[in-house]
């Protein structure tokens, strides 16, 4: 049976999907813009990764991934896929930031930096939508026995 907090979760997860959402597309425009200097790019990766390592936790631990495996055990193995990927994610993260505390707006490596982030971005993009889905689906499952 569909708890309230199963249904508390579920909202709080998909507001904080949207809301990651329009932190990708501020960091992807930044990314993007003319003039992006290491220093600057460095703090707003920062300040996305803090923002992420907070989602991933609160995934993790906040019964998110407990909850859909109760309402559908059939999708238990996707689950634990990204909840995996989490940690893939953070690692990608912590490289990325490695690279931005020694490149310099002049280094050559500095335009195959830009291209990793913006490359990041999108690996975290897909995964939020595929954990989208996997809720739906889970919802859908519930509804669908009728409990
Ligand atoms: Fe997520």
């Amino acid at each position: 049976m569909t708890t309230k907090v199963t249904v508390d979760v579920f909202q709080e997860i998909n507001s904080e999907h949207q809301k990651l959402e329009r932190q990708y597309a501020a960091f992807d425009a930044f990314l993007g813009g003319e003039l992006v200097r290491v220093p600057v790019l460095r703090m707003r990766f920062s300040e996305l990764a803090v923002i992420l390592k907070c989602h991933f936790d609160h995934e993790e631990q906040g019964g998110y991934f407990e909850e859909i495996v109760e309402m559908a055990p059939r999708l238990s193995r996707l689950a634990q896929t990204l909840e995996t990927e989490h940690d893939e994610l953070l690692a990608r993260l912590e490289y990325l930031d490695d690279q931005l505390s020694t490149t310099a707006d002049v280094d050559e490596g500095f335009a195959r930096l830009r291209k990793e982030l913006e490359e990041f971005v999108a690996a975290c993009r897909t995964h939020e939508h595929r954990e989208t889905a996997l809720m739906q689906e889970a919802w859908f499952t519930e509804i669908g026995t009728g409990d």
